[in-house]
């Protein structure tokens, strides 16, 4: 893939993925993808019946709108899909184009180091204690008047980690030339002039 400068940033469930890539791409004037989101359209699609491979070939920008896609029970579903080979490849060229735009672009996901841009400029690996991630999903999730408890988001972030990293096809792990950053501890802002920093200094190679 040629084209333009690529960030791309992966991590494990709530870990600030989202944000940062959002704080990145208004500072750099980056497009942004979440990629989780076209596995939550999958997933949630599968909900209604559909067969995973058929949903991911038939994935079309309005099915990536519904706030229906942050509930915990699509997210487990996406992870499922997520496992699939079919599923994976047929979202993989669209990820690439996106990629590829000439104004620059953010990713962020699981395999966007590893598998969906190996060539990125900068790569991301953020991270979190996974109480701190449950909690900060629980927050979030029940802000939007979601019915969920404390237990439950952390049981869902465990099992979609234990699923994401074990898989055999592009599993959660960090890119060999990864940075690693860990927001346990760390608020958004410092994180983000952070990873500014990381990728001034990429620009200037
Ligand atoms: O994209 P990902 O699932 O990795 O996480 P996110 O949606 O960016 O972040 C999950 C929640 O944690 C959001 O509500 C963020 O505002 C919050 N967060 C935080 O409190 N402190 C950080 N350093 C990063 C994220
Ligand atoms: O926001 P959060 O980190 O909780 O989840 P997400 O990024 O929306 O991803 C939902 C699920 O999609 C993950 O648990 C993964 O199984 C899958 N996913 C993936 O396999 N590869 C990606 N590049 C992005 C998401």
């Amino acid at each position: 893939v040629t084209g333009g400068f690529t960030v791309a940033i992966d991590g494990p469930a709530a870990s600030g993925k989202g944000t940062i890539s959002r704080a990145l791409a208004a500072h750099f004037g980056f497009a942004y993808l979440d990629t989780g989101l076209l596995y939550r359209a999958v997933g949630a699609k599968v909900l209604d019946g559909m067969m995973p491979e058929v949903a991911a070939r038939q994935l079309e920008k309005d099915d990536l709108e519904s706030d229906a896609l942050r509930s915990p029970e699509v997210a487990q579903e996406a992870s499922r899909v997520a496992a699939l080979p079919e599923v994976r490849a047929a979202l993989t060229d669209f990820q690439r184009s996106f990629a590829a735009r000439a104004g620059g672009a953010v990713l962020d996901g699981r395999d966007i180091g590893t598998v969906i841009c190996p060539e990125a400029q900068v790569k991301l690996f953020v991270t979190a204690s996974a109480e701190v991630r449950a909690q900060r999903r629980y927050a979030e999730l029940s802000g939007k008047g979601m019915a969920v408890t404390l237990e439950q988001v952390l049981a869902d972030v465990l099992a979609r980690d234990a699923r994401d990293s074990t898989r055999e096809e592009a599993p959660l792990k960090p890119a060999a030339d990864a940075v690693r950053i860990d927001t346990t501890e760390l608020a958004i802002a410092d994180a983000v002039a952070a990873a500014v920093k990381l990728i001034e200094a990429a620009q200037r190679r």
